[in-house]
């Protein structure tokens, strides 16, 4: 079994794939080719944004962000500590400070209620994450972040096709910032990402900022980075968009299906330590599970029985971004962010694709009982 298939996608897509690779090698525009174009229209509407920038990763996004609002040294940018490495790392590459709140429990996003207390004046900025394909609480943020006159920008890599309150990911905040790596809901077949605004003037900075700050050929106005997707990336992308769609629904009915077994298969334990926790999703959101994550009381052990059964699983993520030993500098050691900490001790990942087969969900549940029960 795979922890994430590919290559089932790939046997379904791959006529047009093929189809569209060819065609981008017959015309030879490797560098922002007529598909980048083509796909940064797509997903400006599937989003519902007025603008979209294609971007070589989902961690040169947030840079280009972080740079077209002009945060560098000095300036304090409120993010969650609970999330991949890339968030807080690339608030510190523009030479900000990353200021760390606590997450919600239940969510395993920012909580909005911890926001107010980290802001000074020195804050230019909040970068929610939309954690493992749900997005945060974005009214709450929106409204504490246009109260103090600062910008939201979602590090949405993981949510890219979820809605909150009827609107996509990406779309839910001043700025959208998504990941096209390979394994994320629309994955590419190499690195990319893009970034979403509404706001003309803001769209054509992060446009420039991705290509060397350039404004028209050779001439630069600004600080920039070589940030552009590839033609090739696009053109995959853009036939991956064709069953986009329908692997975002197969996504919801897995990630639903998953938590009624599993919470059927431990609905008689009444042992918290031998229970498991199932995601929860609020009422006005909807997850594109890029990670199907569930919490469980002795992680070692689950995940050694898991592997003894055949079964992979990831952990997302193991140390949260306060402890790691780049941030040692802030001076946040063990305790500072109690939920980030021990969620982080217990969540642990199962298999999720949108062709896992109800088998094979069977299978990893049963796996699951007994690795827990064990
Ligand atoms: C929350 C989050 N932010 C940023 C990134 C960075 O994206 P990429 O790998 O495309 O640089 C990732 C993905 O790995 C992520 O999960």
């Amino acid at each position: 079994m795979d922890f994430i298939d590919l290559k089932t996608q790939y046997r379904r897509v791959q006529d047009s794939v093929n189809a569209r690779i060819r065609t981008v090698l017959e015309h030879g525009q490797y560098i922002l080719g007529a598909e980048t174009v083509e796909l940064e229209n797509k997903l400006a509407e599937y989003v519902g944004a007025k603008h979209c920038i294609g971007a070589s990763s989902g961690t040169d996004t947030l840079l280009i962000a972080l740079m077209a609002y002009g945060i560098g040294q000095g300036d304090e940018v409120i993010t969650s500590p609970f999330t991949f490495i890339a968030t807080g790392e690339m608030i510190a590459l523009a030479g900000a400070k990353p200021v760390y709140v606590d997450i919600d429990a239940r969510t395993y996003n920012l909580d909005p209620k911890l926001i107010e207390k980290a802001i000074t004046p020195r804050t230019k900025a909040i970068m929610p994450v939309s954690l493992y394909g749900q997005c945060a609480d974005m009214d709450a943020i929106n409204a504490i972040a246009r109260k103090h006159g600062i910008p939201v920008i979602e590090d949405a890599a993981q949510s890219f096709g979820a809605t909150y309150k009827g609107k996509r990911s990406c779309a839910v905040s001043e700025v959208g910032s998504t990941s096209f790596f390979p394994s994320k809901p629309l994955g590419a077949y190499g690195d990319g990402g893009a970034l979403f605004t509404d706001d003309d003037a803001l769209a054509k900075v992060m446009r420039e900022i991705r290509v060397h700050g350039q404004d028209r050929r050779y001439h630069h106005p600004r600080l920039g980075i070589n940030g552009r997707l590839d033609t090739l990336q696009a053109a995959v992308l853009l036939a991956k968009m064709e069953i986009f769609p329908d692997e975002v629904e197969a996504r919801i009915r897995i990630g639903a299906r998953y938590s009624q077994l599993i919470n059927e298969a431990f609905a008689k334990e009444t042992d918290p330590a031998r229970k498991v926790v199932t995601p929860y999703i609020a009422p006005d959101c909807t997850s594109v599970y890029a990670q199907y994550t569930v919490e469980v009381a002795d992680r070692a052990k689950v995940e050694q029985g898991m592997k003894a059964r055949g079964v992979p699983t990831a952990v997302h993520y193991p140390v949260p971004l306060h402890l790691q030993p780049v941030f040692a500098n802030l001076g946040q050691g063990v305790g500072s962010f109690p939920i980030s900490e021990s969620v982080g001790n217990r969540v642990i990942s199962l298999p999720m694709h949108p062709y896992l087969t109800e088998a094979h969900q069977a299978q990893v549940v049963a796996a699951l009982k007994e690795s827990v029960q064990g």
